[in-house]
């Protein structure tokens, strides 16, 4: 966890408009700054961003956050990551923590990052030095500038190489990051020798591991680092960090099972690919994609371990599915893989397939239906089965629906009875947002508005009374009384610091989508003022109009009943003329 006080200072720190400005051309546009938006497809610029608010909104599909939001979603960042990038860009140092995921437990993980760019600076520069290692990869089509691209690199021959370029090589860090191993008289040796180096990358521009594939015909073929505090396979796309603009760009991204089907992908101009490191395709990958592109498609061998990757894939998706989001599969023809095809056929040809690929729901079902004869009940009833544990991975989401049909279809059962008999939750349910699993009340028209004034005019909530903060027990205010107690603990400055602190609360959503609401409107305090004074005269009007129903309803009153009541009608009568001078437009 990091503090939120540091949040609050980070986001103290930095502009948004430079942070999006790096990454998005933004435009002067009256107070705010406007562009196309980058995460949707627009001809004019809805994308908006507030310097005051510090924070954006898309008024075209409605994406909007802070500067740690953006990076988020832009970069595909984790909450932890886009706070580091952002802390690094103002000379800001996030306090070290307890459970940090990128685990900078073993060897401190800053240490790790720096011994793991050293050693990639030391292979590229080896690469430099060995007519052997450039001649091969001159050979295998690629370009200089390619194996800039990429930091390729060379491992020389020979046992202790690394020690030239690490004073420290007998010290713990250089086994932690995985470039040495010792034998059993405890002499230490260098991992990687005589191999072309791919070094990994992560989405902040890390160097976290490398890749080591042999000039020739030795075996290992590919050398991969071990898992380390800063590299997790199932989390790591390699090429991903060189991808991400083209990805953007074409809406698309390509996941191939190869370094080399990326760095030749990239050299025939099909920068939007990316590849899994060696291990099957996992939901934290497909996570990952889905965040940075509306399709995905996975581009395997024709053979039968591309099926078998291609399957994993497949189940590697499901549970991370969404409606408007696609996922497709391509087989290449027996023998050719990404590399050889483009190589042999060039980049419109295999951009050609890709445009080709099947769509995950066809990919499905065609695979169950080879396994089975669907002539035969027993065929029809083994289909069904193993569709089943897939089925249920997926979200009841309109893919599900159709899936279902067509399913249904092949084994002779309506959408429903294939949904009962796999034991699926009614289909019409949206899947749950995130947070807590309680029931919340909508949030009513009213308490949007206070929403929109409070998070506009933060200052407000300092003037509140007691009897004011009572009117907001009711449970569809719940958001503006969580609002309010927060601000009014202090130290939340801006617009942005509140959406960030309240990144975990259950009406985080509803924060964010008020706050970008706001950006819209005008910004004058005296109308502000007048809002939040109506909406409280307003709530007040509803307590006390139901208290007086309360004491009439109840037949006879006594003493103190009666007082009461006369104090509400007094109040009521006021409370009338108050709201509706309060609504006559100024003369
Ligand atoms: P391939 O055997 O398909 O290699 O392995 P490739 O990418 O076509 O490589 P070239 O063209 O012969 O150079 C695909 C991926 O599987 C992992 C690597 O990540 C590789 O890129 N792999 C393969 C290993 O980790 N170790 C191996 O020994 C082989
Ligand atoms: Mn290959």
């Amino acid at each position: 966890m990091i503090p939120q006080s540091f949040i609050q200072d980070l986001l103290g720190r930095v502009d948004i408009v430079d942070v999006v400005d790096r990454h998005v051309k933004l435009k002067r546009a009256g107070a705010n700054y406007v562009a196309c938006c980058p995460f949707h497809s627009e001809k004019s610029p809805s994308f908006t961003v507030s310097p005051t608010k510090q924070f954006y909104h898309c008024f075209g599909c409605g994406a909007h956050g802070t500067a740690v939001g953006f990076l988020m979603e832009y970069s595909a960042m984790g909450f932890v990551e886009a706070v580091k990038e952002l802390a690094q860009s103002v000379g800001m140092q996030v306090p070290e923590t307890r459970s940090e995921p990128e685990g900078r437990k073993a060897g401190g993980g800053v240490d790790l990052y720096e011994v793991l760019l050293q050693a990639a600076q030391f292979y590229r520069s080896r690469l430099k030095e060995s007519p052997r290692a450039i001649a091969y990869l001159k050979d295998r089509g690629l370009s200089g500038d390619i194996a800039k691209r990429f930091g390729i690199g060379y491992a020389p021959d020979g046992w202790q190489n690394l020690a030239a370029a690490f004073s420290d090589y007998d010290g713990p860090l250089l086994g932690t990051a995985g470039l040495v191993k010792s034998n059993e008289e405890g002499r230490r040796y260098d991992v990687f020798r005589d191999r072309i180096m791919f070094p990994i990358v992560d989405v902040r521009g890390n160097v976290i591991g490398f890749g080591g594939r042999v000039l020739g015909d030795g075996e290992p073929k590919y050398l991969n680092s071990p898992e380390t505090p800063v590299f997790e396979k199932g989390r790591e796309l390699y090429g991903l960090y060189q991808a991400r603009r083209a990805i953007r760009d074409a809406g698309r991204v390509v996941v191939v099972e190869g370094y080399m089907d990326v760095v030749a992908l990239a050299q025939h101009g099909i920068e939007y690919a990316a590849a899994t490191l060696g291990t099957a395709t996992t939901p934290l990958h497909v996570q990952k994609l889905l965040r940075q592109s509306e399709e995905i498609v996975f581009c395997f061998d024709g053979d039968e371990a591309g099926r078998r990757a291609a399957w994993r894939a497949l189940e590697g998706s499901l549970p991370q599915l969404q409606d408007g989001k696609q996922v497709k599969f391509l087989f290449l023809p027996e023998g050719e893989d990404p590399d050889s095809y483009v190589r042999r056929n060039g980049r419109e040809a295999l951009e050609a397939l890709f445009g080709q690929a099947a769509p995950l729901s066809k990919f499905l079902i065609d695979s169950l239906a080879g396994r089975v004869d669907l002539g035969t009940a027993e065929g029809r009833a083994r289909f069904l089965h193993d569709a089943k544990p897939l089925l249920k991975q997926m979200q009841a989401n309109l893919l599900r629906v159709q899936l279902l049909r067509e399913l249904g279809e092949k084994c002779r059962l309506s959408p429903d009875e294939v949904a009962q008999l796999c034991e699926l939750a009614p289909k019409s349910a949206a899947p749950r947002p995130p947070g807590p699993r309680y029931a919340r009340a909508a949030p009513t028209p009213l308490a949007r508005a206070l929403l929109r004034v409070l998070i506009a005019n933060p200052s407000l909530a300092a003037q509140i009374t007691a009897e004011q903060r009572a009117l907001l027990d009711a449970a569809e205010l719940a958001p503006v009384a969580e609002l309010i107690d927060l601000l009014r603990e202090g130290a939340v400055a801006s617009p942005a610091v509140l959406i960030e602190a309240t990144r975990e609360s259950p009406h985080a959503a509803l924060f964010q989508q008020v706050a970008g609401e706001t950006l819209a409107g005008s910004d004058d305090e005296q109308s502000a003022q007048a809002d939040w004074e109506g909406a409280f005269l307003q709530l007040e009007l509803v307590r006390v109009r139901s208290e007086y129903q309360r004491l009439t309803a109840g037949g006879a009153l006594n003493e103190a009943e009666r007082k009461r009541f006369q104090e509400l009608s007094r109040r009521l009568a006021e409370l009338k003329g108050a709201a509706s001078a309060a609504a006559r437009p100024e003369a």
